[in-house]
Formats: structure tokens, C-alpha cells, sequence
């Protein structure tokens, strides 16, 4: 019998600025130090915008990449998805503008802002494109610069974001039980407190006070939300498709806090070794994460063919999802 298809990840690619700011660069603008940065957060340094690069320039290089590791032309792509909260420009959507700066001049192209829950939140719209045969190649792209967005002189939010873009190029598996791809997803949002994590400023309500312009978080409370929320999340999508954690071969989650890390692992019994880790090197850059951390781990062969891969995510709105997906 034939299934419905899935979406299968074809292929991936990765792009961030090459400036490079360390712990030690910010000790120099805020009151900060490199030992609170690294022991809190897990952080040692984040890549940052030049005047040269933003976020259109970085999906579009990631985008690029993704086509090519999959082997598809951008006249193929027929919808691209772009997860971030720090548009381009204030509209049209970034997605068109990567999709004139790709050629790929016969897809639908959208932005959605789902923060850093963006790229789980793409592919579960992604999956149902797919799977209803409305949409064969769709590119999802997940970019931010969030350097343009942080209070450079507020040391509780500028340690913790960096700027990046992943994409992933996903098309129909081959239509059998057991093929490859997306096996499932799971999305979920909370907007009775907003304000635990926002910028008020980019909108049309105006701005009150010079700190709206700016990202604000209350860092403590989201903190406690993300490990809720991410752990609930990859439990559940772990029991919606009959999956233990012993069967995970790689665990990807949102990489803000590496203590969230390890309590998501934790909670649905994956070891350490198993986790993807490289909020080291980038920070948090929202809705770039995981795919960022996917075409690294594709790129340098710790996640191969055959892998069952879990991806966990949360980010403001309050928004957090799960997804699975056999590579
Ligand atoms: N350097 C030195 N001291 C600092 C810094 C810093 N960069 N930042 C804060 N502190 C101080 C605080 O002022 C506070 O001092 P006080 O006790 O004198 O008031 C002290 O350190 C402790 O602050 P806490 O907020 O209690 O520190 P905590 O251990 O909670 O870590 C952090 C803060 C890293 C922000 C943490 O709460 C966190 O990771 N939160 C979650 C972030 C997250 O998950 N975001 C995900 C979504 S992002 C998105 O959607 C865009």
C-alpha cells in the first residue's frame, strides 16, 4: 500500500557572518566575564553581522547551499518558508526577497515568525504541504540577525545571541511505510505573557521607551518555561510516533542555555553524546538553530543516512514544538 508522502530532508546547507565576537570582546562593552558567560550558558562566542552581511544575505547563502547539497534547481522549488524574527525590512517578506536572490522564480515564498521555535514550526507546515501533494520542494530557512536587535549595553540579553542561517530543502520521500523523512511533528503556543520575552519596537504600536526598541527578556521565567515546554514536547512526539529516547541517534535542540540542554536530554533519557551541541560557537540564533546544527552535523558525518533524529525547540511567544524525523 502506498503511504502518503513524507517530508524528506534532500538536502542542507548553513551560512553566518565571519566576525566573530568572544566572551572576552564583551567583557569589553558590558560588565561581564568570560567564566559567568560560559559556566551560566555554555556560550564562548557568537558570530555577528558585518555591515556586509544581514539576514537576507546569510539565507540566501544558506538556501543556496541547500539546494546544491540536495541536487535541486531553484526553478524546482515551488514554496520557501523562512522562520525569523528579524526580517530584512519591515515588508515585503525576506522569503521574496531570497526567493528573487535564488531564482527561484516558480515558488510561493513567506516569512513566518515563530521565534526561535521557527524552524520546528516550518516544518511542521512543511510536512502537511508534502504530505497534502500541494508542494514537492520546499526550501525552509531559518536566519536572524539578532546583533541588530540586542541592547549592546544590557549585559542580562547581549552575551546570549548570535547570527546565522540554516536551510533545509524538503521534498516527498519514497512513498513506502518505512521510508525516510518527517515522522512527526508536534507545535504548540502560549501568548498570555508576551512581554517574558519581546521587542515592542519593528511593529506599528509605538515605542514608549528607549528598552522597547530592544529585545527584552525576562530570563529567569523563560528559563523555566523552555525546560517545561521542551521536555513535554520531545516526550510527547517521542510517544505520538512510538519512539523511545534509546532509539534517538542524534538529539538537536535549541541551543539558548546549556543547562536547558541538558535537562531536555535528561527528561526523555538521552545521553550526552547524543546531543548536538554548538551554543559554544553561535549563541543562541533562534530560529537559525537547528538547522544550522543540522548541515554541520550532515556536513562533517555525525548525522548520516538512516539516523532518527529528534529536534525540540521554544522560543518567544511563548512558542515550542518537536519534531522527528528519520534522515
Ligand atoms: N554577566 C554577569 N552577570 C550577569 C550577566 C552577565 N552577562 N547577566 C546577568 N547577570 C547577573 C544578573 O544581573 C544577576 O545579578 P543579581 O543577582 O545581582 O541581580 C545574576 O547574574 C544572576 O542572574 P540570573 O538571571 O538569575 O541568571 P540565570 O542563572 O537565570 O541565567 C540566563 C540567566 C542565562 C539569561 C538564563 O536565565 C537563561 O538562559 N534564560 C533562558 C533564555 C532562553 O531560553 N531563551 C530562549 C528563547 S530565545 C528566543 O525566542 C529569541
Amino acid at each position: 500500500m502506498r503511504h502518503p508522502e513524507r517530508a524528506f530532508f534532500k538536502g542542507l546547507g548553513a551560512a553566518a557572518p565571519n566576525k566573530v565576537l568572544s566572551n572576552h570582546d564583551i567583557e569589553k562593552l558590558v560588565d561581564t566575564s568570560d567564566e559567568w558567560i560560559r559556566t551560566r550558558t555554555g556560550i564562548e562566542r557568537r558570530h555577528v553581522a558585518d555591515d556586509d552581511s544581514n539576514t537576507l544575505t546569510l539565507a540566501t547563502e544558506a538556501g543556496r547551499k541547500a539546494l546544491l547539497d540536495a541536487g535541486v534547481e531553484p526553478e524546482e522549488v515551488d514554496m520557501i518558508i523562512l522562520g525569523t524574527l528579524t526580517p530584512y525590512i519591515g515588508f515585503p517578506a525576506t522569503a521574496c526577497l531570497v526567493q528573487n536572490a535564488l531564482g527561484a522564480r516558480n515558488a510561493a515564498a513567506v516569512d513566518i515568525n515563530a521565534a526561535c521555535s521557527g524552524f520546528v514550526y516550518g516544518l511542521h507546515l512543511a510536512q502537511g504541504l508534502i504530505r497534502s501533494g500541494a508542494n514537492r520542494n520546499v526550501l525552509l530557512i531559518g536566519a536572524e540577525t539578532m546583533s541588530r536587535i540586542v541592547n549592546w549595553k544590557d549585559r542580562n540579553t547581549c552575551v546570549l545571541f548570535g547570527d546565522a542561517a540554516g536551510a533545509a530543502l524538503l521534498a516527498p520521500g519514497s512513498g513506502r511505510e518505512d521510508s525516510a523523512g518527517v515522522l512527526g511533528t508536534y507545535i504548540r503556543s502560549d501568548g498570555v505573557q508576551p512581554e517574558m520575552l519581546c521587542r515592542i519596537a519593528g511593529g506599528t504600536r509605538p515605542v514608549a521607551t528607549e528598552e522597547e526598541n530592544y529585545l527584552q527578556m525576562s530570563g529567569k521565567d523563560v528559563f523555566k518555561r523552555a525546560v517545561t515546554a521542551m521536555g513535554d514536547a520531545a516526550e510527547l512526539i517521542l510517544r505520538q510516533t512510538g519512539f523511545s529516547g534509546e532509539d534517538v541517534t542524534l538529539l538537536i535542540p535549541h541551543q539558548a542555555n546549556m543547562r536547558i540542554i541538558e535537562a531536555t536530554a535528561r527528561r526523555v533519557n538521552i545521553p550526552m553524546e547524543k546531543v548536538l551541541v554548538n551554543i559554544q560557537e553561535y549563541g543562541n540564533t533562534s530560529a537559525a538553530t537547528i538547522p544550522v546544527a543540522m548541515a554541520e552535523a550532515k556536513a562533517s558525518g555525525r548525522m548520516r543516512s538512516g539516523d532518527l533524529v529528534l529536534m525540540v525547540a521554544f522560543g518567544a511567544g511563548m512558542t515550542w514544538g518537536a519534531a522527528l524525523a528519520r534522515m
